[in-house]
């Protein structure tokens, strides 16, 4: 017995390391509502959210940003999961006058799509949505969600393909001032999420599960200083050949594109939506 058990120790004490270093969520974030924190076969991290008809979930980063790289792996809801939303952005805030920045998965009936709702909002305007019909299953495995954050644009990637750049325009709003918090929910949107609000949440499938692991921020902390290498996403702006993957995927995934919406904007779409 004693020559196994010593082995065995030593090994247990490796996967406790291994887990400890991968263990972010109570290390970066305060949680709401039914969160669970396990970790993988590998050691890694595995943050799961549920939903039902008492809760939803969520976490919250405990410091604030002010530019960065944000990223983390998600598995979507399977099956019947119209009426849910399930997030990964930034915010300011809940005040008049803030900025946020969505990565917002919007469910929908078994075998119909997800569409994944991207947006930023500048000064409390938040009318700049651009959504897309993701080209897997999101719920089969886990996908790379990324927001880069810059003084110059806003780019979101899934995987390894940009979808969206957001520009800045010296003239024009910009989330550039105020820090964020970083987020992750999953609620009940059946007012707005699925076919504009038409098909609820059926609650007999509940609790509904989203996982999240492998997180990682590379970020300037609010009142403090950026982390070494911050240059790498400081100055991110896509290449001809990415310009090339936000084109196709506008022109084969997209769903909404509120520069092409005249109905909801009838003094004019807003100014951005006429430069390129
Ligand atoms: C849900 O499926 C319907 C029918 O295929 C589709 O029109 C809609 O865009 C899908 N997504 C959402 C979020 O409603």
């Amino acid at each position: 017995m004693a020559r196994r058990s010593l082995p065995l120790l030593a090994s247990l004490a490796l996967v406790v390391a291994v887990a400890s270093a991968e263990s972010w969520l109570y290390e970066k974030f305060t949680t709401d509502g039914t969160v669970r924190a396990d970790h993988d076969a590998s050691g890694q991290q595995v943050v799961t959210f549920n939903l039902d008809q008492v809760s939803g979930a969520g976490f919250n980063s405990k410091e604030q940003y002010l530019y960065g790289e944000f990223s983390i792996q998600m598995k979507l809801i399977p099956g019947n999961s119209a009426g849910t939303v399930s997030c990964f952005y930034l915010s300011s805030g809940d005040g008049d006058g803030h900025d946020e920045i969505d990565m917002e998965f919007m469910g929908n009936s078994s075998g119909q799509p997800v569409v994944l709702n991207t947006n930023v909002w500048a000064n409390g305007d938040g009318k700049k949505e651009h959504q897309f019909y993701l080209w897997f299953d999101p719920a089969a495995d886990y996908h790379t969600y990324t927001i880069i954050w810059n003084d110059k644009n806003i780019l979101f990637k899934v995987d390894d393909k940009f979808i969206r750049s957001f520009k800045r325009y010296a003239d024009l709003p910009y989330p550039s001032a105020k820090p964020m918090t970083l987020h992750a929910t999953l609620w009940d949107g059946s007012y707005w999420a699925t076919e504009k609000g038409a098909v609820k949440i059926d609650w007999s499938n509940a609790p509904f599960v989203v996982s999240y692991r492998d997180y990682s921020a590379d970020a300037c902390v609010s009142g403090g200083s950026c982390p070494a290498g911050s240059d790498r996403w400081m100055n991110r702006q896509l290449s001809d050949a990415e310009l090339g993957t936000v084109a196709s995927a506008e022109s084969t995934y997209m769903q909404y594109n509120y520069c092409e919406d005249g109905w909801r904007f009838p003094q004019g779409l807003p100014a951005e939506c006429s430069r390129k």
